[in-house]
């Protein structure tokens, strides 16, 4: 055996009983595995080689040192086929492209404009909610994210559109499993109904995103929306634009990457404060005593640390994206370890960032743990739910705004309560769901306490 390298052999059920773990109870399987206290963990899957790298230094060897060693998973490749070549998808030159493109229309400067769609939009959520009403929470989070990505893409007087485009790219996402599977090539082959429902979605979804290009390029200029500026948006080095088909597949991809993800980390934020009462009631004193009662805005993000801390230890203990994949594309040494051209590696950041090596009582809600010092000395890679190197989120900032003015008008004027003799847990699905929906009765905070 190489140094540093734990093999993990699958257990006497073998065949069954190892996929179905690796399927049905995929974050036991990597806990599993990322305690064996072992900086690389090995074992074989489906014919497959498959590396877990488990240590800060090594991850950081992958994502950022040695990133060009390294391309994304097979169901991302697969993706392209409902994605097209967007930011996700896209590899090599072809990627950096894209990247220098598309990346300074996320700037500080741009993103305040979006502010006041999340705000509106949560206000709107708001004001269909009465006291005391059952809701399901994680269906009433979703389409809040997805009208507010969609509104910042798009722009806001396109109102049936964004619906249009959300309900499309649901039954997109529905289907994503067809494609990204093994058996991926035999849905397609035997046209299975959800993938002839994806290909139609996704010629309509095509049809109105193209429309909405056009209109860009003949109609007067428009304001700050996210498609606006990517038209506007050209290659530092080669002063090119993007070509519509580029500009298609690069607002698909972030309709799709940036919903889903921002609405899971809510659901879960949300989930936590109902069962940590103590933490919800600070977090509202202190919105209440940055904001009072005026207009949450991104001037107040500043103050209000108790909630980058709540949001931050939300995203530790449930990464929307818990597992991030990699295909080696030559051979690799990673910790004396040989990685062999066509290997898998994953990093976890559910695993890293709920182990004892770096945190205390890891498995707490312990928003208060998240001090500037114990940041300073806390290794880069223990903590990453946005990724890392040139692959990172390009939403990242985005995510974090978002998150934040949503959470400052929830938490301010409401209290959630989760309805007794639930059992929520994770769901390892694309990204970290729960296992059913989050269902919560509403509580009006001003008229609870006068
Ligand atoms: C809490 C919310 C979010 C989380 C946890 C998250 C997480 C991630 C992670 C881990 C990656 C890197 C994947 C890899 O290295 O393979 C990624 C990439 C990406 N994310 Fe996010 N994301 C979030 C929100 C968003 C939003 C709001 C947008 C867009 C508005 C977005 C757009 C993207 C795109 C386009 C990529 C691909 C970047 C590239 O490869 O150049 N994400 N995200």
């Amino acid at each position: 055996m190489e140094p540093h390298l734990k093999l993990f052999a699958p257990g006497p059920s073998f065949p069954t009983g190892f996929f179905l773990k690796f399927f049905k109870r995929r974050l036991e399987f990597l806990e599993e595995l990322a305690q064996s206290n072992c900086p690389v963990a090995f074992f074989k899957f489906a014919g497959e080689r498959v590396y877990l790298v488990n240590d800060p230094e090594l991850i950081k060897d992958v994502l950022v040192l040695n990133h060009r060693r390294f391309k994304k998973g097979r169901g991302l490749e697969r993706a392209k086929i409902l994605l097209g070549e967007g930011l996700l998808t896209s590899e090599g030159e072809a990627h950096r492209r894209q990247r220098r493109i598309v990346q300074p229309v996320f700037q500080h400067k741009y993103l305040q404009n979006y502010a006041d769609i999340m705000v509106d939009r949560t206000m709107k959520l708001c004001s269909g909610w009465k006291d005391g009403m059952l809701v399901n929470m994680s269906e009433q989070i979703i389409s809040l994210t997805l009208m507010i990505v969609g509104e910042c893409l798009f722009g806001t007087d396109v109102e049936s559109d964004t619906r249009r485009i959300g309900s499309l790219v649901n039954k997109v996402m529905e289907s994503f499993f067809y494609f990204v599977s093994p058996l991926g090539p035999l849905y397609r082959l035997l046209g299975h109904p959800k993938v002839q429902d994806a290909f139609a979605a996704r010629r309509s979804l095509n049809d109105i995103v193209l429309r909405m290009i056009d209109a860009r390029r003949s109609g007067p200029p428009r304001q700050n929306d996210l498609l606006s500026l990517l038209f506007s948006a050209q290659d530092s080095e080669t002063g090119c634009g993007m070509s519509d088909a580029q500009l298609r597949d690069e607002a698909m991809t972030l309709f799709l990457a940036g919903h889903e993800t921002t609405a899971n980390g809510l659901s879960w934020t949300l989930f936590l404060l109902a069962t940590h009462k103590g933490v919800g009631l600070k977090l509202r004193a202190e919105i209440e005593s940055v904001i009072g009662r005026d207009r949450p805005g991104v001037g107040h993000l500043e103050q209000l640390k108790f909630l980058d801390q709540v949001i931050r230890e939300s995203l530790r203990l449930y990464p929307p994206a818990y597992v991030i994949g990699r295909r080696a594309v030559e051979d690799h040494r990673l910790a004396g370890i040989r990685i062999p051209k066509g290997a898998v590696l994953l990093v976890s950041p559910w695993t890293m960032q709920r182990s004892k090596r770096y945190y205390e009582t890891p498995l707490d809600f312990r928003p208060e743990r998240w001090t500037a010092e114990f940041r300073a000395c806390l290794p880069r890679f223990a903590f990453f739910p946005f990724g890392g190197g040139p692959r990172q989120c390009i939403g990242e900032g985005f995510a974090w705004m978002e998150m934040a003015l949503v959470l400052a008008v929830l938490v301010r004027d409401w209290d959630f309560e989760l309805l007794l003799g639930q059992q929520i847990r994770p769901n390892p699905a694309m990204t970290l769901r729960s296992d059913r929906p989050i269902r919560m009765r509403l509580k009006k905070v001003l008229e609870a306490y006068g």
